[in-house]
Formats: C-alpha cells, sequence, structure tokens
C-alpha cells in the first residue's frame, strides 16, 4: 500500500524565487533555491487488500458469554453492514476488531482475529498499530477541544509529521474526502465544535481518515444526525469503498438495504447468517433473519 506520507515526501520540486532578508539591520534582497510541493498532486492510496478474517472468536465479559463462536470475512473494499437487535453483541464485535474492548473489566478474549492475515489476539501484536489501520466513528460526534485545522492534524501530529505546509496538503485532502472542505476552508481556525452535528461527524471521519487506516469501523454513525447529514455521510461511505474496507453496525434497515455491499446477521452474541446483502435480503436462509427482516422483532 501506498502510503499518504510517504507519497507527499515525493512530489517535491524546485524553484528559485527572490526572497527579503535582514541581517544586522540592513534589507537585502536574495535570490534562493527552494523546495515545495506539487499543489496538483494526486493521491494514489490504499492499493493493497484490506480484510480480515474472524474464526472461533468468543468474548466473555465476566461471566457473560458475549460473542459466542464468531466466524466471519470482512471483504475487502467492500460496505458491510451488521444487523441485528438490541444487546446482540454488534457493537463489542467492532470494538473486538480494533481490540477495544482489551480495556473493558473482566474481559477474556478467545480465538482468531485475522487482519490481512495478521492475527491481532494471539501474535502479541502492537494494538497501536492495529488500531492505525482502522479508523473508528462513533455514534455521537467527538471532536476534540481544538480548531477544525488541528482535530484533522491531530494523529498526523502524534505520527511525527510537523512540516506545516505538508499538514496543510493533509488536512485539505481529508476535509475533501469527507465532503466538508467547502464547508469549512474560510474558518479552519475556528473551535470544531462549532459546526454542525452533521459536520462534526465529517470532521471526525476526516480525522480518522488522516491516519490513513484501511478499515473504516462505524459504530451507528448516522443515527444522531438528520436525514440530510445521514444521506451525505452514506453517499461519502459509498464513495469512500473504493480506498477501504467499511464495517457499519447499523439499526436501520433501509440503510443497510441501500448501502450494504456484504451483511452479517447477529442474535444474542451468534452469526446468524451472512452473506452479499443481494442474498441475505433476498433469499434469507435462517428463520430468524426472515423473522428480523421482516420486521417481527427489532
Ligand atoms: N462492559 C460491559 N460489561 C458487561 N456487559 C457488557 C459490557 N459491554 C457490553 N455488555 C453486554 O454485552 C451485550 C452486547 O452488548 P453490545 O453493546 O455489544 O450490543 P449491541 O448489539 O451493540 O446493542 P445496541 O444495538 O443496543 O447498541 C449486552 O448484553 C451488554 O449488556
Ligand atoms: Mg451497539
Amino acid at each position: 500500500m501506498k502510503s499518504l506520507f510517504t507519497t507527499i515526501a515525493f512530489p517535491v520540486e524546485t524553484e528559485l524565487r527572490k526572497e527579503y532578508r535582514t541581517k544586522n539591520g540592513v534589507g537585502q534582497t536574495i535570490w534562493k533555491k527552494i523546495r515545495f510541493f506539487r499543489p496538483d498532486y494526486k493521491f494514489v492510496r490504499n492499493e493493497g487488500i484490506s480484510e480480515i478474517f474472524v474464526s472461533g472468536l468468543n468474548v466473555h465479559i465476566k461471566n457473560n458469554h458475549i460473542l459466542k463462536d464468531v466466524n466471519l470475512t470482512i471483504p475487502d473494499k467492500k460496505i458491510t453492514c451488521i444487523i441485528g437487535p438490541s444487546g446482540c453483541g454488534k457493537t463489542t464485535l467492532l470494538k473486538t476488531l480494533n481490540r477495544l474492548t482489551d480495556s473493558v473489566e473482566g474481559v477474556k478474549i478467545t480465538g482468531k482475529i485475522l487482519v490481512n492475515g495478521e492475527d491481532i489476539i494471539n501474535s502479541g501484536t502492537e494494538i497501536t498499530r492495529i488500531r492505525r489501520k482502522m479508523g473508528l466513528i462513533s455514534q455521537r460526534p467527538c471532536p476534540l477541544p481544538m480548531s477544525i485545522f488541528d482535530n484533522v492534524a491531530y494523529g498526523c501530529r502524534i505520527h511525527g509529521i510537523r512540516n506545516r505546509r505538508k499538514l496543510r496538503m493533509i488536512v485539505k485532502h481529508y476535509l475533501n474526502a469527507a465532503g466538508l472542505w467547502e464547508e469549512v476552508k474560510d474558518r479552519l481556525r475556528t473551535p470544531a465544535v462549532r459546526l454542525s452535528i452533521g459536520q462534526q461527524q465529517r470532521l471526525c471521519l476526516a480525522r480518522s481518515l488522516a491516519v490513513e487506516p484501511q478499515f473504516i469501523l462505524a459504530d451507528e454513525a448516522t443515527s444522531a444526525l438528520d436525514p440530510i447529514s445521514s444521506k451525505t455521510i452514506e453517499e461519502l461511505f459509498v464513495k469512500l469503498k473504493q480506498n477501504y474496507s467499511i464495517v457499519m453496525v447499523t439499526h436501520t434497515l433501509r440503510q443497510a438495504l441501500r448501502i450494504a455491499d456484504h451483511v452479517i446477521f447477529m442474535y444474542m452474541g451468534e452469526i446468524i447468517e451472512t452473506g452479499s446483502a443481494e442474498e441475505v435480503f433476498n433469499r434469507p436462509q435462517h428463520e430468524l433473519t426472515k423473522k428480523y427482516l421482516s420486521g417481527a422483532f427489532s
């Protein structure tokens, strides 16, 4: 996979520019060879395969068996929707994929989760590296208490990018990718909390994308949004699947019908049925799936 951080280091050109300098109070104009980044550089991203295989996954929290022998595939560069009634373990599954459940008191996880072939449960994998591969979008947007610009640049700064020109390019690129650039380009330095909730959610998406994940994990990312903002996020996900594998928990069957390529139906901690959206929605095999899709329970 080509990395943005490395690709943006390369589109550098040089140019002679006039510069005015003062030395000991005496001004002089000099010609200086400077390096600059080509502003029209197109990013080429995530050309590799991004997929997850889960097998025999069990999650216990204290005495509760929350996920029961889960086997599933998250296919490459598709939208996978996890559906199922409240309390069936959707959020727990999503959080286990990037090991956020590690911090839960009394948790015990067994089984295998292969992220691009690497077993993230058993191999002593560094958690921060796993999490960097997965951008997590939660139900309620949670912008950091800082400016719009700093929110997007935050992760990059943590990863050591200090060059202001480079940061400006990254911020613009990902605000564009999250469909927010045109709305905020004139107020990048204003606090992020002044944005509408829908804009805040897109800002959180831009912030997640800026650290170059391969997967986007979204837990009911549109449930707190108005219909127009929800539609914007849905449309963004459909565009973003060219570059990312997206796993989306949703309570809204209609949303899953609109955008899912692949569906996972859960019930009481078990995977009841999984397959292409076309198969699961049009020809469900299991009685429980049929009942859930018909609205018999929710
Ligand atoms: N930290 C925890 N400690 C104890 N039990 C928990 C914890 N987190 C989740 N659970 C339990 O695990 C089960 C699955 O919860 P989870 O939040 O994954 O369900 P969900 O499908 O996301 O539900 P919802 O649709 O309401 O968000 C529930 O019975 C819940 O009470
Ligand atoms: Mg949940």
